[in-house]
């Protein structure tokens, strides 16, 4: 009996590979940066989306102008999208405007975007918003939501109008070998933000920009991080949460084998000074390197931008079991463990292991407790105030 499997196998052996791979040049695509390669890339989206079997769409070399473009599943197999060359966003960021996202994949499982890089011009809209205009708020680069088992591998992001890559309301997605770079006054481009997702994995990246390296919103959880590279930047950041009531919390998640460069803060939980539901559970931070960091370990649960709508508030945001083991280096200021937690909800189950910090100009570094319960062990420099 011929089992469907088996016609699957015969039309692979006779069609091989090749029948299986989507070039976008096949699809009307020019490597030349400035012909539109916008329906040509979503028409080799169409066609890999269908295929039964697994399919690659191949970008080769050079560079693909690419408009606003949404990758839309589900599919009926997986797809592997392999770059070679660099795809670039309009240079007037008026043509991505408000559309929120440039490059966006939604409901898709079992997809691989491998290699490439992506430049989104954001010079522009950075500028505009530097001078006060009225200015779009720009896209996102690229923007994962509701995708499951996913990786990104060997990606190059530069130059994002907002955040490089999102990960939202996703499941099992594996980040690799990425480089992600803008520069540190670039507003509101953080490297890689995840949210609503379960099991995330980061690892080996480099992640240089004018925000969070990482950031990490609500329902967060399963989160691994490992060999990441953060600065300049605004650290490895949890938050801000707690900005909503009802708000879903952040659980399990490691950092561990990092470096941070010259950034604004290392490792960083923040919450807004209002009443939530939500929580932060069961954080590990191991073998970190700090170097020239100017808050390497903060928890700071006193968020309130322009003291709008929580002055005279705490945080409801539940802060416990977070440990900080082996972490070690420079403060670029003196105080360079901050462990300021809401007066209603105070921190708990706070673990510090080995931390040697000092401070570049004195050597001797503070530390600030308020509101923070939990154990010590090995050295604790600067003096512990748990
Ligand atoms: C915590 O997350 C890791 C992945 O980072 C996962 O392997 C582990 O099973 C999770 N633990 C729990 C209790 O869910």
């Amino acid at each position: 009996m011929i089992s469907l499997v088996s016609i699957i196998l015969l039309l692979h052996f006779l069609f091989g590979n090749a029948a299986l791979t989507f070039n976008v040049i096949k699809f009307g695509a020019k490597a030349d940066g400035k012909t539109d390669a916008t329906q040509p890339f979503l028409r080799a989206w169409a066609s890999a989306c269908n295929s039964m079997v697994t399919s690659t769409i191949y970008v080769p070399k050079g560079s693909f102008l690419i408009r606003f473009a949404e990758f839309r599943g589900p599919c009926k197999s997986a797809i592997k999208l392999r770059i070679d060359g660099t795809l670039i966003a309009p240079k007037d960021y008026r043509a991505l405007g408000n559309s929120g996202n440039w490059i966006l994949f939604i409901q898709v499982n079992r997809i691989s975007v491998i290699g490439g890089a992506l430049d989104a011009m954001g010079d522009g809209v950075w500028k505009c918003k530097k001078a006060g205009q009225n200015c779009p708020v720009g896209a996102r680069s690229l923007t994962f939501n509701w995708v499951k088992d996913a990786q990104i591998s060997g990606l190059t992001s530069m130059n994002s109008q907002l955040m490089h890559l999102v990960i939202n309301s996703c499941k099992n997605v594996k980040v690799s070998n990425v480089k992600i770079i803008a520069p540190h006054d670039s507003p509101n481009t953080d490297g890689i933000h995840v949210q609503s997702s379960t099991g995330v994995t980061i690892k080996n990246s480099v992640i240089k920009t004018g925000d969070d390296c990482i950031s990490i919103g609500p329902g967060t959880r399963n989160l691994w991080m490992e060999k990441i590279q953060c600065g300049p930047g605004h650290g490895v950041s949890i938050g801000s949460l707690g900005r909503d009531f009802n708000e879903d919390g952040v659980e399990n998640v490691t950092l561990i084998n990092s470096v941070f460069s010259g950034s604004d803060n290392g490792l960083r939980i923040k919450t807004w000074g209002r009443a939530s539901k939500g929580f932060v559970r069961n954080i590990k931070y191991q073998n970190i390197v700090m170097r020239n960091v100017e808050n390497p370990i903060i928890i700071d649960q006193n968020y309130c931008p322009n003291n709008r709508g929580c002055p005279g508030q705490s945080s409801g945001i539940k802060i416990s079991e977070v440990s900080y083991q082996n972490i070690q280096g420079t403060s670029a200021t003196q105080v360079a463990m901050v462990f300021d937690c809401s007066s209603t909800n105070p921190c708990r189950g706070i673990k510090l292991t080995d931390i040697k910090l000092t401070y570049l100009k004195t050597n001797k570094a503070q530390s600030f407790c308020k509101n923070v319960g939990g154990t010590s062990g090995g050295v604790i420099l600067p003096d512990n105030c748990l």
